[in-house]
């Protein structure tokens, strides 16, 4: 089945749209930026492909309004996009910076001229670098000033957003930025991960109290699921399996949706736990309007005696990988949004806020026959559509990415864009996905 056939046989209500973040597209080298920490820690040698950086990324600040017309003219009807917290507030706490502002204003006004119905963040990573210095999130307090940024934010921009998520991923921010050591701040230590895994669910129960107080419509969060399996049906592969899926995926969700943490976990974590966590777990579990779900990728779980903490490690299968090494596996959505249902969000409205690939992409005479990236969202989709169909409240999917960009630690190595971007001439070329989107939602 093509693209179009099975975009066709989604309810006619059903939000498709695009998703980029503040620190990989805009250029925080542009508009008076204040530093964040992922500018430092690229500064560190071998942190990220390269060394490189989002100093100017897609110069997205100068160049919003044309890459606005391709969400629009690729027909899609929502931008999810995310406010950078120290362009907006430099040193995280009280240095405005009006040209971050009136970015912001021009650029929502851009999407409600267009019909795009703006989804925003308020966190996909850019923490200021004056509160990283402070500890960051193994900080208490950095959720308090992530309360406070979430107030100015809404009070000039809450009117015109369709829904708010506070977080994009507490994982990442937390484990894979903490203990696996692969994001900023580059940390690889048990304490500092395990207090983040609670700051970051705190910094969103924190903002979702101010976000609630101002009356805000639409407020909600965005997860990464990562399916986990176990390496073979050993029992200590089963436990190690289940133990890795209490870390990824069960954490954030009983906290969230139950208000306490998964006992085999917290037995582990408990010496490092900040005193008095369990009082903040109410505060975590208010009532959310609807869940954000990013999927990518399956993890397969071995138990390993000598991994002295966790006693596991993971694995890649031998399914089809994209250019991340990540498997293609789309049944993991299902299977994930399942139990996410049955389990813990029930009828909240879900919305698929990232699914993607990237592609070893060829620009030949201005064309990129990116037929990969076409199938890896047909088998997806086609996921997505079978869940609706058995009654699963999904309400949209965002594709990731608008745009080629700065990947993280992998710098400009890697390509997730529906557009390929020339980072020399900030040249856009929509690839054939694109086009294939296009013909879908537009005819
Ligand atoms: C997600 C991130 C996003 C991008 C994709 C590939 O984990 O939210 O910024 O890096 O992965």
């Amino acid at each position: 089945m093509t693209l179009k056939t099975i975009i066709n046989q989604f309810p006619k209500n059903f939000i498709f749209g695009t998703a980029t973040s503040s620190y990989q597209i805009e250029g925080s080298g542009f508009g008076n930026c204040g530093e964040s920490h992922w500018d430092s820690f690229s500064k560190k040698a071998n942190s990220t492909f390269k060394n490189q950086s989002g100093l100017v990324a897609c110069n997205h600040i100068q160049n919003w309004a044309e890459d606005l017309d391709l969400v629009a003219n690729g027909g899609f009807s929502a931008y999810r996009f995310s406010f950078s917290w120290p362009r907006l507030i430099k040193n995280g706490k009280n240095e405005i910076n009006p040209d971050g502002f009136s970015f912001y204003d021009r650029l929502l006004d851009g999407m409600l001229e267009r019909n795009l119905s703006p989804f925003a963040t308020l966190y996909h990573w850019d923490l200021p670098k004056t509160l990283a210095d402070y500890g960051g999130w193994t900080n208490r307090e950095t959720s308090k000033w992530f309360g406070d940024y979430t107030e100015k934010v809404i009070k000039c921009f809450g009117d015109r957003l369709y829904s708010v998520a506070t977080i994009n991923e507490p994982w990442c921010v937390s484990w894979l930025s903490h203990y696996l050591g692969h994001h900023a701040p580059g940390l690889k230590n048990l304490r500092d991960a395990v207090r983040s895994m609670h700051f970051i669910l705190l910094a969103h129960g924190e903002a979702t109290c101010i976000l609630k107080s101002l009356g805000q419509h639409n407020v909600g969060i965005v997860l990464n699921k990562q399916y986990c399996q176990p390496a073979t049906q050993n029992p200590e592969d089963i436990s190690a399996s289940q133990l890795n899926d209490e870390i990824h995926n069960l954490w954030f969700d009983q906290a969230l949706f139950k208000g306490s943490y998964p006992s085999r976990i917290l037995a582990l974590f408990e010496n490092h736990m900040p005193v008095g966590f369990e009082n903040d777990l109410t505060k975590i579990s208010q009532k959310l309007d609807w869940l954000g779900i990013n999927y990518y990728t399956r993890s397969i779980t071995k138990s390993d005696p000598t991994e002295k903490i966790l006693g596991f490690k993971s694995e890649t299968g031998s399914l089809p990988k994209t250019d991340m090494g990540w498997e293609i596996f789309p049944r993991g959505l299902t299977t994930l949004l399942e139990r996410q249902i049955k389990v813990y969000s029930k009828s909240l409205p879900i919305y698929v806020t990232e699914n993607g690939m990237a592609n070893k992409d060829k620009i030949i005479n201005d064309l990129i026959d990116d037929y990969q990236r076409i199938k890896y969202f047909e088998l997806h989709l086609d996921e997505v559509r079978n869940l609706i169909n058995n009654k699963a409240p999904i309400k949209g999917f965002f594709v990731w990415s608008l745009l080629d960009n700065f990947e993280w630690a992998f710098g400009y190595d890697k390509r997730f864009g529906l557009v390929h971007v020339n980072f020399d001439s900030q040249k856009r070329t929509p690839k054939k996905s694109y086009y294939a989107f296009k013909d879908a939602l537009t005819n």
